[in-house]
């Protein structure tokens, strides 16, 4: 009971972070926050890795098929997402800086991977579609409110624009294999 209580509590934090660590940002005149290009695509990046690494743990670990091929597709996915967003700060002369305050949203993301890794089986299914749904929902939400309307270069929220869908299959896909397994 412990271990799971660890888990939500790891997962909430996790969640609420790439947001929250955002927003905290220090604010310009009229509310924006004071993200340059270089410090959104960083601290997409950051976002990008988090689910990366989570995804490669259902793939590994996953108890269902359909956990194991849904983290494989998830991994795979953002990956080039990554790539592709590297190679756009290269493009438009981004300097990636990530925020300070995104170090707890590491912390967050490192204990809920710590906390997945204590579990097996259908546990480990249940625990880990859950976060999946509720990072989602969460990183969705933060390009969509955050990071498009901070971002100066056209390409940038082009990509934002392009990327969006795929996210909400991944959403989408997450749900659907939490609906078959039971897990609400
Ligand atoms: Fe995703």
């Amino acid at each position: 009971m412990v271990r799971r209580k660890v888990l939500k509590f790891a997962l909430v934090a996790a969640v609420a972070l790439p947001a929250a660590g955002v927003t905290e940002l220090p604010a310009i005149a009229g509310g924006q926050p004071a993200l340059d290009d270089g410090a959104i695509i960083a601290i997409y990046n950051q976002v990008n890795s988090f689910d990366i690494e989570t995804a490669l743990l259902g793939q590994v670990m996953g108890h269902s098929p359909d956990v194991r091929a849904l983290g494989k597709m998830v991994s795979s996915d953002h990956t080039g997402v990554r790539k592709a967003a590297h190679e756009l700060a290269e493009k438009i002369g981004a300097e990636l800086t990530l925020p300070p305050a995104r170090m707890e949203a590491a912390k967050a993301h490192y204990a809920a991977v710590a906390a997945l890794r204590e579990l097996s089986g259908a546990d480990f299914d249940a625990a880990y579609l859950k976060h999946e749904i509720a990072f989602h929902e969460a990183a969705i939400e933060a390009v969509k409110t955050v990071l498009v309307p901070a971002a100066s270069h056209g390409e940038l929220k082009a990509h934002f624009e392009a990327v969006l869908p795929h996210f909400q299959r991944h959403l989408d896909e997450t749900r659907r294999v939490a609906g078959e397994l039971g897990v609400e």
